[in-house]
């Protein structure tokens, strides 16, 4: 019989949150073959896939830094994966590779969408394999763009990153401490603030649930805040627009808690500090640093060889089938690190 690959597809665009059985619908195709490869093609098996808040936003229909994904379409995702069989000079098979290859089990990749590991001083660093998702990945890149080019911290200054214990923050926070910042990081739980504090050593970390935490936001900022990394929006980035010092850079790298608000709600109090204050506030997709990857990455690889970034992932099993509520639960703060799905344990032998 055929090779089966189960893959996730967009059933219809939520209003609000994503609802598990009803906003993707699983399906099972014959997986491609060897036999389908055209010149310059690989078919992929995925191994993880990564769970990432902007998959929130492709879901609407509306224009964006990418297109929507279509009714029908296999979910957008990038992915680590195992080549299979290979009609491209990049790689062959057996290799391990990344790709936006979508919740999959089993896909063709054109060879310009497919990066091999082979690129990653995995084994110098110390690292792993999943690390392609996580610090030597899109959230690592993303963590080293906004901090080191937009937010430019500088010894001594305050910074402040929420989402500090999720895959972009965590490398952020850390990035900045090693420019010799004084860094506050804001997470959702105890648990998350005591990873940041004890293990990333952070400066101070705040529950943003403590009922006091807009005093302990201020306690914590008694020189104001020179870089604010957001990854929250919403009330946090009103705060934080509050306490900022004279020509703050304002690093606006996401706003999690606005995406899945069908009435969005951003800084209101405090936006003209904005003027006031003369803060420089500054958007920017990862993709806008494409052509610098490979020294980011290079930098981040021996951060981490020299035990200078910590990082941790969540790995949720249960292959394709369980991304769908994994990606509801990226929402409630259900990671701390990097959120990927494992879809297949990659110690399993393949099968063309
Ligand atoms: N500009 C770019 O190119 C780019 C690239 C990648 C990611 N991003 C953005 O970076 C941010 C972080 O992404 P990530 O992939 O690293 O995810 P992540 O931080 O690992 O995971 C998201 C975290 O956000 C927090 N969160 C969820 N809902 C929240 C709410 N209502 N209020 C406050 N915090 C909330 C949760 O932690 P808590 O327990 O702390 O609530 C959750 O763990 C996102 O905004 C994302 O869109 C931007």
């Amino acid at each position: 019989m055929a090779r089966q690959s189960l893959q996730l597809e967009l059933a219809e665009r939520p209003k609000g949150e994503i609802e598990v059985g009803k906003t993707f619908r699983l399906r099972k195709v014959d997986a491609p073959t060897e036999a389908d490869l055209k010149e310059g093609e690989l078919l992929l098996e995925c191994l993880y896939v990564s769970l990432d808040p902007a998959m929130r936003g492709w879901l609407d229909d509306r224009r964006s830094y990418v297109p929507p994904v279509q009714i029908g379409e296999v979910m957008r995702a990038g992915a680590i994966a195992r080549v299979l069989a290979s009609r491209s000079a990049k790689a062959k098979p057996g290799d391990i590779v990344t790709a936006t290859m979508g919740i999959r089990e089993v896909g063709i990749m054109p060879e310009a969408a497919v990066e091999p590991a082979s690129r990653l001083p995995l084994d110098r660093t110390g690292g792993k394999v999943t690390d392609l998702l996580g610090v030597l990945g899109m959230t690592g890149l993303t963590a080293y763009f906004g901090m080191t080019k937009i937010g430019e911290p500088k010894a001594g200054e305050t910074v402040v990153v929420s989402a500090a214990a999720g895959a972009t923050g965590s490398v952020a926070a850390q990035i900045a401490k090693i420019a010799g910042a004084r860094v506050i990081g804001t997470a959702g739980s105890e648990e998350k603030c005591r990873w940041l504090k004890e293990e990333l050593g952070l400066d101070v970390a705040l529950n943003y649930k403590d009922p006091d935490f807009k005093e302990k936001f201020k306690a914590a900022t008694p020189n104001y805040i020179d870089v604010f990394f957001d990854n929250v929006g919403g009330e946090q980035l009103d705060m934080a627009l509050g306490r900022a010092n004279k020509f703050a850079r304002f690093v606006m790298c996401g706003g999690i808690s606005q995406y899945n608000a069908e009435t969005k709600s951003g800084p209101t109090r405090n936006f003209f500090n904005v003027i006031s204050q003369r803060i420089k506030m500054q958007g920017f997709i990862v993709f806008d640093f494409a052509t610098e990857y490979g020294t980011a990455l290079k930098q981040l690889a021996q951060w981490l060889g020299e035990g200078k970034l910590q990082r941790k992932e969540t790995i949720v099993r249960g292959g394709v089938a369980a991304a769908e509520e994994g990606l509801q639960q990226l929402f409630r703060g259900a990671n701390i690190g990097k959120l990927m799905v494992e879809v297949k344990n990659p110690e399993e032998v393949s099968r063309l």
